[in-house]
């Protein structure tokens, strides 16, 4: 699939954008079923709110189970500016959820069919990853006005194998902007040491700080505009972040991370299958 350019600028850069991966049919057949799960999500059971900021330290008991169940199930997390100050929801309740996760690829017939096929194992072959695994995929909404900023993050800490494998998958469902908050990117930044890592020890999961190499800055990375259906399939050791949307415009995305099975999946990943619910590949 990829010419051997693609292949070296993929291998240097880190990253390789490929626009139309995804016909428009396929990715607004996503974008309604995403909508259909969000609008079915039960808010005034479960406020549970997403933020990169929250990662960093413990949550309360009920918010960790929550988290720790989606890693296996599809479950939906709110944006932290979803509600006012006496709980209720500032805009509709499709227009606030920040993401569904983590387990669609493989629960939802609609997610599935979009996360398989020829066409990604190919791509996967393509960038190094022989016998794929799947472990997680998220549909991030960004949602219009309030969707949330992504801190400067590397995959590799999130999906650690031995040796490095984790592929990220990043499908623009809408058009990407600099207004709707699109990812940035350092471009070679992948060949820079890995600076953190999340890990789970029973419920506790924490980042652990590896290396204090600064991150990058908008002096090394640079933005990338995208139009929906663009795949930007990029090394899990890439620096990569987005900025709040503060745009009338949502900016939905959906993710895959995937490894390699020849490498050895950390025991201490926040994401682990059991036998009967084995993680699969592309095909
Ligand atoms: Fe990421």
């Amino acid at each position: 699939m990829l010419t051997a350019d693609q292949k070296r600028c993929f291998e240097d850069e880190g990253y390789i954008i490929l626009p139309d991966f995804k016909s428009a049919s396929e990715i607004s057949t996503l974008k309604t079923r995403a909508n259909a799960i969000a609008a079915a999500h039960d808010f005034t059971a479960n406020k549970e709110v997403f933020s990169t900021d929250r990662q960093r330290g413990p949550q309360e008991d009920r918010v960790q189970d929550y988290f720790l169940k989606s890693a296996n199930e599809i479950k939906c997390f709110f944006e932290e500016k979803a509600f006012d100050a006496d709980g209720n929801l500032v805009q509709p309740l499709e227009q606030s959820i920040n993401k569904i996760g983590h387990a669609m690829h493989d629960l939802d017939p609609v997610f599935s069919k979009f996360s398989h096929g020829d066409k990604l194992a190919e791509l996967a072959a393509d960038v190094g990853l022989n016998q794929t695994q799947i472990w997680q995929s998220m549909y991030i909404f960004k949602q219009p006005r309030i969707g949330g900023q992504v801190d400067w993050h590397q995959d590799t800490g999130f999906f650690y194998t031995t040796p490095q494998s984790v592929t990220t998958f990043w499908f623009a469902i809408d058009d990407a902007t600099l207004e709707n908050g699109c990812i940035w990117v350092e471009p070679g930044g992948h060949k820079s040491p890995l600076r953190q890592r999340f890990i789970r020890d029973g419920r506790q999961t924490k980042l652990l700080d590896l290396d204090n190499m600064p991150w990058p800055d908008k002096s090394s990375a640079i933005p990338v505009e995208v139009k929906a259906g663009t795949l930007i399939c990029f090394n899990g050791m890439l620096p990569h972040y987005s900025a709040p949307n503060t745009s009338d415009k949502a900016r939905h995305a959906y993710t895959l991370h995937v490894t390699d099975a020849a490498c050895e999946y950390a025991l201490e990943n926040w994401i682990q299958r059991s036998k009967d619910f084995p993680v699969r590949g592309f095909v």
